[in-house]
């Protein structure tokens, strides 16, 4: 039996910054409102020309680096993003060739914030099934060329970023346990409506029913915390970290209320980084394993909610 075992992790964000009080020159919002409705400080964005790929680049060498991996020695890279560089190729193919790689599988996957423990499970069954030895698995977005600036329900919340992990095949896990699950009844509550459907892309921007989607995260959210630990025969009390999807600080609450943790269990970015969608995951665990608060042998449980809705967890023995 084969398991996932986390080699390596790494992050980048971009240079830029934009603070709550450098949105108050451009929408009609306080850095108060921002900071007490969703936790958010500041978000990094992406600058003229810089793009996902960039971004995606940077995260998967520090994550190679950290796991002592060689490039040539992947045989999968997989992409979670929503902003892709390009229609195609994907940008998984585009990072393939910037690290000099030739012939492995290469792909994105695009399931919004829930993206990366999307491309979690796919990775974790590649190496199961002895498909992949070695696996990317780099989570990358510039939301904020999807977003309507003149918009303050929704341009406020997000940020662009990148965060990579490399899996490697071993003997004990590892990836204990992923749960995914979709529900497209949802699609129009958080959405892009733009796109080729119609014939050409014309701008697309991102609309959300915030409330609503808010009142759906955290019962969701509540729910596969529930179905995870009871997949593994598991109470609350076994998980060390929660690393959860940084779309709000009162969602994040909400899980670690569900889960009994204390805040200090809890790896929380969204206060300097925003809603990085995919990216969002793997740049607070990179994060949290950099500065030594995760530690081998812990037990990590990921979860994320996003578009669609798509919605899913990732159990974790680091
Ligand atoms: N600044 C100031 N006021 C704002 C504002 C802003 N940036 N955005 C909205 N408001 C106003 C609204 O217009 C509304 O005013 P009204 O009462 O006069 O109509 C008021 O604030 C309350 O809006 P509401 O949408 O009910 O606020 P909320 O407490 O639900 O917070 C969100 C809004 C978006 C922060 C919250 O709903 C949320 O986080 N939703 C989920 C987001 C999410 O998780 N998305 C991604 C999933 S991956």
């Amino acid at each position: 039996m084969k398991y996932s075992r986390i080699l390596g992790t790494g992050s980048h964000l971009p240079a830029r910054v934009m603070t709550n009080a450098d949105l108050e020159a451009i929408v009609d919002t306080t850095s108060a409102w921002i900071r007490e409705r969703t936790g958010i400080e500041k978000r990094h964005l992406v600058s003229e020309g810089e793009t996902c790929c960039d971004l995606a680049e940077v995260a998967a060498r520090r994550a190679l680096d950290a796991a002592g991996v060689q490039a040539s020695e992947l045989d999968l890279i997989l992409i979670a993003t929503t902003t892709p560089d390009r229609f195609f190729p994907s940008t998984a193919c585009l990072l393939q060739q910037r690290l000099g790689v030739r012939g492995c599988p290469a792909f994105d996957l695009q399931a919004v914030c829930a993206g990366f423990v999307y491309a979690m499970d796919v990775a974790d069954r590649f190496i199961r099934t002895g498909a992949a030895q070695r696996a990317l698995v780099v989570g990358s977005e510039t939301i904020s060329r999807i977003l309507d600036w003149t918009d303050r329900t929704t341009c406020v919340l997000f940020g662009d970023g990148a965060g990579a992990v490399v899996l490697g095949s071993a003997d004990e896990p590892g990836i204990v346990s992923s749960h995914l699950h979709a529900d497209g009844a949802y699609k129009d509550l958080l959405q892009v409506p733009g796109g080729i459907g119609n014939g050409r892309p014309e701008a697309a921007f991102i609309e959300m029913k915030g409330n609503e989607v808010f009142r759906v995260a955290v019962t969701t959210l509540g729910r596969i915390v529930d179905e995870t630990l009871q997949a593994n025969g598991l109470s609350r009390s076994d998980v060390d970290w929660l690393i959860p999807h940084q779309a709000n600080i009162r969602i994040i609450q909400a899980t670690a209320r569900k889960l009994d943790l204390p805040m200090e269990r809890v790896v929380v970015t969204v206060d300097a980084h925003g809603n990085t969608s995919s990216a969002s995951i793997p740049l607070a665990f990179d994060q949290a394993v950099r500065d030594g608060r995760i530690r081998r042998g812990e037990m990590l449980l990921m979860e994320a909610f996003g578009g669609g809705f798509t919605w899913g967890s990732v159990l974790i023995r680091y």
